[in-house]
């Protein structure tokens, strides 16, 4: 654990590292259902994080809001994030499917940016979910998931890299060249997930 993010959340962190341990359980509760019923495993690797001091205050600055913890538990819903990176699309959806039908957290907000991609070619699907946190100003936290198959990943992963890159000149054509990567992994997406389809029968 860095100081600063200690110092930040104070009192706070254990909870939120135990609720990060709860959730982070019930997703892999969610994959093994698959698992169980396909005989294939859907996920590639679950990733989860808590979000830096840095990342907390740069976000509340950013948006208008005070910047201390408890606004930042009310106003914030990526405190804590998780990323699972699923082998195809369907599997993304299957997931969601179970995230929804079990009581235990309450899915609150959905983004089906795989329907809808991003303008610049970003796919994934985001739920945002209730979950009990009598920490929490209003007892509940919301907390992000983010799926998305190997194929998107490593886009976001290239992109999110590339996105930093001071002084780059061509930006337009980097643009327009990212956008078609994009595309292009989406449809392989769909001969992969076409491929299995025609496997399981
Ligand atoms: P913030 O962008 O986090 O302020 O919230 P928002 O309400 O716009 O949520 P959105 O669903 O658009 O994005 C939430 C998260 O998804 C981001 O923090 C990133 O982790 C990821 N994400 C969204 N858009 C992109 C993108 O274009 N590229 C990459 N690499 N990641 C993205
Ligand atoms: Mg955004």
């Amino acid at each position: 654990m860095e100081d600063t993010q200690l110092t930040y959340y104070g009192g706070y962190y254990e909870p939120l590292k135990q609720l990060e341990q709860e959730v982070l359980g019930w997703l892999n509760e969610r994959v093994d259902e698959l698992d169980g019923k396909h005989q294939e495993r859907p996920v590639e690797h679950i990733r989860s994080r808590i979000k830096t001091a840095e990342g907390v205050q740069e976000k509340l600055e950013r948006k208008g809001y005070d910047n201390d913890v408890e606004t930042a538990f009310t106003q914030l819903s990526d405190l804590i994030g998780f990323r699972l990176v699923t082998h195809f699309v369907g599997d993304v959806y299957e997931l969601v499917k179970s995230m929804k039908s079990d009581t235990r957290y309450r899915v609150v907000k959905e983004k089906d940016y795989i329907a809808l991609p991003k303008p610049n070619g970003y796919r994934s699907y985001h739920v945002i979910l209730e979950c009990p946190f009598p920490e929490a100003p209003d007892g509940v936290l919301r907390v992000e998931i983010q799926l998305r198959t190997i194929a998107m990943d490593c886009w976001a992963s290239l992109e999110h890299e590339m996105r930093y890159k001071k002084g780059i000149t061509n930006t337009a054509l980097i643009e327009k060249e990212l956008k078609r990567c994009a595309g292009e992994m989406a449809s392989t997406d769909l001969s992969m997930q076409t491929l299995r389809d025609m496997i399981r029968q």
